[in-house]
C-alpha cells in the first residue's frame, strides 16, 4: 500500500475525514450543464485573489508616502512582482464578471427559488463583498486615477440627504482623501472583507452541498 493511502487510513481512524470528503467531492449531482462551473471559477478567482493579495502585502505599504512607490516597486523591481500584481489585478476584474455570470445564471434557472433562498441571500452579500473590494482596492496603488475615483466614490456615497456628510466623513475619516482613508481603506481590505468573504463563502458552499444543487429547469409537457 502506498504511503499516502496508509497516512489517509491512519488520520481517517481518528478523525473520519473521509465522510467529509465523500459529502463533498462524491455526493450526487443532477445532470447540468457549463453554466454550474460558474460558481465553482468565482470560487477559484477568491482563492487566486486571496493567495496574490497575500504575497503583494509583503512589499506594499499603505501610506501615502510609500503606497505609490511601493507598488512600483513590485511590478519593476521584485522578481515576479509583476505577474503577482498583474494576477490581482486581472483577477479582480474577472471575478465581478463571473459572480455577475454566476448570479444571472441563478437568476435564470430560478435556482434562488424554495428551498435555496437563504443561498441567494449569503450570494448578495457575497456580491456586495466582492464590489468593496473592488472600490477599497482601486485606491491603494495611490496614483492620480485611484485618488481621483476615490474622490469621486466617496462624494457619491456623501449624496443621501440628512446622513450623507456622515457616512462621506466615516469613508474618508475627516473631510479628504488623507492617510486616514488610505489606512481604512486597507484595513477592509485586508482584513474586514476577506474575513467576511471567507465565512460568507463557508455558509454559502455548505448550503449548496447540503440543500443540493438544481436540476436544470424543464418546460412541462402538457
Ligand atoms: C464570491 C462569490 C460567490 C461564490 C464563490 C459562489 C460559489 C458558488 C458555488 C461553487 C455554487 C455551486 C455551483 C454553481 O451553481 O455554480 C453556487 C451556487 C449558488 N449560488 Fe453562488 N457564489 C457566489 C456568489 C453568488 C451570488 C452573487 C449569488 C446571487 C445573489 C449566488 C447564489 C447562488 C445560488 C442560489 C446557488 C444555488 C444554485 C443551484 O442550486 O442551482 N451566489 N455558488
Amino acid at each position: 500500500m502506498i504511503l499516502a493511502t496508509k497516512v489517509g487510513d491512519w488520520l481517517d481512524e481518528r478523525v473520519k475525514w473521509r465522510q467529509v470528503w465523500d459529502a463533498i467531492f462524491l455526493r450526487k449531482v443532477p445532470k447540468v450543464n457549463w453554466l454550474y462551473t460558474l460558481g465553482s471559477a468565482t470560487l477559484f478567482l477568491a482563492l487566486n485573489q486571496g493567495i496574490t493579495g497575500i504575497l503583494l502585502t509583503i512589499y506594499y505599504v499603505p501610506t501615502p508616502d510609500n503606497a505609490y512607490d511601493s507598488v512600483q516597486y513590485i511590478t519593476t523591481q521584485v522578481s515576479g512582482g509583476w505577474l503577482i500584481r498583474g494576477l490581482h489585478h486581472w483577477g479582480a476584474s474577472a471575478m465581478v464578471v463571473l459572480v455577475l455570470l454566476h448570479m444571472i445564471r441563478v437568476i435564470i434557472y430560478g435556482a434562488y427559488k424554495y428551498p435555496r433562498e437563504i443561498t441567494w441571500f449569503t450570494g448578495v452579500v457575497l456580491l456586495l463583498v466582492v464590489m468593496g473590494f473592488g472600490f477599497t482596492g482601486y485606491l491603494l496603488p495611490w496614483d492620480q486615477k485611484a485618488f481621483w475615483a476615490t474622490t469621486v466614490g466617496t462624494r457619491i456615497a456623501g449624496t443621501p440627504p440628512l446622513i450623507g456628510d456622515w457616512i462621506l466623513q466615516i469613508v474618508r475619516g475627516g473631510q479628504e482623501l488623507t492617510a486616514v482613508t488610505l489606512a481604512r481603506f486597507y484595513g477592509v481590505h485586508v482584513w474586514f472583507l476577506p474575513a467576511t468573504l471567507l465565512l460568507v463563502t463557508a455558509i454559502h458552499i455548505y448550503l449548496v452541498i447540503r440543500i443540493g444543487i438544481s436540476a436544470v429547469p424543464k418546460r412541462e409537457k402538457k
